[in-house]
């Protein structure tokens, strides 16, 4: 794969894809891909983790594979599974049960590649180079995380019917959490670590101009900033650039060009995901309301920024 020789070098690779890094983040992620160690993201949810693991697959030029974690997932979920029907299906054609050698060859012949579903660790070991993207580990629990230092350990796979299958390049490992739970030390040593905080305003309304084309660059601004003061808020949940993203889009549909309390009543289920969050997302988006809206008619002077300031 196409190797960034510096952070800066990355940083604009990643931007061309519609990434946006900071500084920390790039470089991070630049020696996660020369130490070949796994990048381990924490960060609220929304924050851009999974989205990293995506530009890098694209800057890398390698395919991504997901393993999106859940509560209960095991290694079979995460490795490999023989594919029972098929085996019980190609048994049927065998005819008659054969006995003696014959039915060990038989036995044999179902435990071969073909009978084998591959789930994303061995995808990513069979076609290296790959990045893998282990998200939300901490959805997972303890066993799960004591298996995959295994796989971290030596990129292999040993499938005992099989023999052993070992990533001919070691794949980028992504690991990502929303530290629901703290990740164990053990894991976290493995691992390159990187804190992602939300984005400061300016980047944040680069990123949403950057993904939605056309957007008012005020109305870009407007959204970061109300974002930023939303964040400092006490909210249930605060919102992350999924929720930035969704209010400019739903600008765009609603046809308005700045934040304005209409617009803000109007999509406040774009950022407000819980009822006890409503009236404070409300007021942060309405305090966005234009100052100079007298360009926009209607508003009048505007001199106050009080003027939409519906209750
Ligand atoms: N730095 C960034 N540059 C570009 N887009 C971003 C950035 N951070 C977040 N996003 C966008 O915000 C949305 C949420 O990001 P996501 O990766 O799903 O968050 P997380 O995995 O941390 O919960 C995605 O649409 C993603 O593309
Ligand atoms: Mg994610």
């Amino acid at each position: 794969m196409p190797q960034p020789s510096s952070p800066a070098e990355l940083t604009d690779a990643l931007a061309e894809v519609g990434y946006l890094a900071d500084e920390g983040l790039a470089a991070a992620a630049f020696l996660a891909v020369r130490l070949h160690r796994p990048l381990f993201l924490e960060g609220e949810p929304g924050v851009g983790k999974t989205a990293l693991a995506e530009a890098l697959s694209r800057v890398l030029g390698a395919p991504l594979v997901r393993l999106q974690c859940y509560a209960g997932i095991d290694a079979s979920q995460a490795l490999y599974d023989w594919n029972f029907p098929r085996q019980l299906l190609s048994l049927r054609a065998l005819g008659e049960s054969p006995d003696g050698e014959a039915a060990a060859a038989v036995t044999a012949s179902l435990y071969t590649r073909e009978f084998l579903v591959a789930r994303p660790v061995l995808q990513a070991l069979e076609n290296a180079p790959a990045v893998l993207l282990i998200d939300e580990i901490d959805r997972a629990d303890d066993e799960f995380e004591a298996f995959l230092l295994e796989v971290l350990d030596s990129y292999s796979v040993t499938i005992p019917e099989l023999g052993t299958v070992r990533a001919a390049v070691p794949p980028l490992v992504v690991l990502t959490s929303n530290r629901t739970r703290e990740v164990h030390d053990a894991l976290r040593r493995r691992c390159l670590y990187h804190w992602i905080a939300h984005p400061d305003p300016a980047r944040e309304a680069e990123i949403l101009r950057r993904r939605i084309v056309g957007l008012d660059p005020r109305l870009a601004y407007d959204i970061a900033a109300a974002m930023a003061r939303l964040r400092r808020a006490d909210l249930v949940k605060p919102p992350g650039v999924a929720e930035s993203l969704d209010l400019a889009r739903a600008a765009r549909e609603l046809g308005e060009s700045r934040l304005t309390p209409a617009l803000a009543e109007a999509a406040l289920g774009t950022v407000a995901k819980h009822h006890e969050d409503r009236a404070t997302v409300r007021r942060e988006l309405a305090r966005s309301a234009p100052r100079d809206a007298g360009a926009d008619g209607g508003t009048g002077h505007g001199d106050s920024p009080a003027t939409g300031a519906r209750t």
